[in-house]
């Protein structure tokens, strides 16, 4: 299977802004439908942003962005990188939520138009999944 990560930044809107259920309820739809479409990822809110991570097929990536686009928790949605990978970097989780590290801030207020920002939201991704270290 060819593999694809996406990573994107949007807006949080209404309720989903802040407030920890609305956010237990989109991972629970997320997981239970990723599960089925094999994909993986990590979903951060800091400051009233989303950044997510996805990978899995194409075409189910496709699906899933057309569903994202459409939904009016969050508004802006902008892809930082898409990329075909040779290997999974969020493989354990269908969808895991994730605790903002320090840098969240910094790259929110000072990185995100950077040319770089695509890798650069990768890397505090994938920083802040190894807190979330699936005991063996
Ligand atoms: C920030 C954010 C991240 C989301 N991530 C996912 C996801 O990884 N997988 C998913 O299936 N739905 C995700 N959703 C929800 C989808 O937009 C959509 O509501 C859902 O896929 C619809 O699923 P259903 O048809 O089973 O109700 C997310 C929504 C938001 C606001």
């Amino acid at each position: 299977m060819n593999l694809f990560r996406i990573v994107y930044v949007s807006r949080a809107a209404g309720s989903v802004a802040d407030g920890l259920l609305p956010l237990i309820d989109i991972i629970g739809v997320s997981d239970r439908n990723n599960r089925r479409d094999h994909l993986t990822g990590a979903l951060l809110r800091h400051e009233g942003y989303f950044i997510q991570a996805i990978e899995g097929a194409r075409v189910d990536l496709d699906r899933l962005m057309a569903r994202l686009r459409q939904d009016r928790r969050h508004d802006g949605l902008r892809i930082l990188s898409e990329r075909a990978v040779e290997q999974r970097r969020f493989g354990d989780w269908a969808m895991v939520r994730l605790d903002a590290p320090p840098a969240a801030t910094t790259f929110l207020e000072q990185h995100l138009d950077a040319p770089d920002a695509g890798a650069r939201a990768e890397a505090l991704l994938i920083e802040a999944s190894r807190s979330m270290a699936v005991a063996p």
